[in-house]
């Protein structure tokens, strides 16, 4: 009996000293470990950023902080116009910027050699793989569609392989380079009404790991920037609260943490932000997958009911006023 009782307290006291290192290594990552300076990819030594969808959300901020952090810009997305206004703020701080209009949804072979001429002719020190879409509102597979199924298919997957494929040899070559892929927790927990989404972004995430591991030992850099919602069009979130930052603050903790877990327990990948981390936490280390995905089906189901009464509302204002 009394051997029993040893062997229990010792198995209580490995579980404990288990759970406070794993509080410790989350408290260090998240607060107090810097990340891989940028300079290593070249910041303020004439390398460029590449970073795809630059002209809103999380995308126009991250171009934003990388000309902060002395980077050439090469800017990348669907509207001339409003890439021209970015490349002119960015000029405006003091380093080169150069447009590439492209509608990922729609991209011709000539098109790719194009934009692979425009990237092989710079020093590529940063891809930020930023571009994406996801559905109007959360729905059945069903009811999605074949146009926005396309376009899950063309952003969230194929541009991020395209590009990838353009600077590698470059970065691999120079033993130098960081590519960031923009991933979601919609990879970290499964997510019912969002499945083809939740499909590309865990492609995103094996997609990074797998070839973060295949081009380490070349000096490249590839990380899986998970994330939670951050304010953005595509959120349709607009006021900021603990959960939901918005895209200024967000992007500044990404890249002050490149290579730093934060909350994540996968390898290769990055939460930076503290309270998406504190949730990572809970969902992969405290709470079982599936009470996880049942509420991500209680949320996302929300999210749907209250979608489809504002369609109901509006399409009843508009019949009213017709
Ligand atoms: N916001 C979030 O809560 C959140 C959460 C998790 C993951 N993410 C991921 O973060 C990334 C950025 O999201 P976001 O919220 O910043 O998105 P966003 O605000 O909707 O911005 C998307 C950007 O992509 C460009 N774009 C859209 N369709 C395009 C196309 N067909 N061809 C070329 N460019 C196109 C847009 O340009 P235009 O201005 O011309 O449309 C815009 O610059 C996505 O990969 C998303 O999955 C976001």
């Amino acid at each position: 009996m009394a051997a029993l009782q040893t062997m229990f307290a010792y198995v209580g006291i490995g579980v404990v000293a288990y759970y406070i290192s794993l509080i410790i290594t989350f408290v260090y990552d998240v607060f107090l470990r810097a990340g891989v300076d940028l300079k290593k990819f070249g910041a303020g030594k004439g390398a460029w950023a590449v970073v795809t969808g630059c002209t809103d959300g999380l995308g126009r901020e991250a171009a934003l902080e990388l000309a902060r952090k002395k980077f050439n810009l090469m800017l990348i997305s669907r509207s001339a116009e409003k890439l021209e206004a970015m490349a002119a703020e960015v000029r405006e701080m003091g380093v080169e910027a150069r447009t590439i209009a492209v509608d990922f949804n729609n991209v011709s072979e000539e098109k790719w050699a194009q934009m692979a001429q425009e990237l092989n002719a710079v020093r590529v020190g940063v891809l930020m793989n930023n571009v994406g879409v996801s559905y109007e509102y959360p729905m059945h597979v069903e009811e999605v569609s074949e146009q926005t199924i396309d376009a899950l298919v063309e952003l969230n997957m194929r541009a991020m392989v395209k590009m990838t494929r353009m600077v590698i040899g470059q970065m691999k070559e120079r033993k130098c380079g960081l590519i960031l892929n923009s991933g979601s927790f919609a990879a970290l927990i499964p997510s019912p009404f969002l499945s083809v989404y939740s499909g590309t972004k865990g492609f995103v995430k094996y997609f990074s790991q797998s070839l973060a591991a295949e081009v380490a030992p070349f000096g490249v850099v590839v990380e899986h920037l998970q994330t939670y919602f951050v304010c953005s069009r595509m959120s349709k979130t607009r006021k900021p609260n603990f959960l939901i930052p918005l895209p200024k603050p967000y992007i500044k903790n990404v890249f002050s943490k490149i290579g730093v877990e934060g909350g994540s327990s996968e390898p290769y990948t990055s939460i930076p932000f503290f309270s998406h981390a504190l949730m990572a936490f809970v969902a992969e280390r405290l709470a079982p997958k599936q009470t996880a995905i049942n509420y991500n089906r209680g949320l996302l189901g929300g999210l749907r009911k209250r979608a489809l009464l504002k369609i109901q509302r509006q399409q009843a204002e508009a019949s009213k006023s017709q």
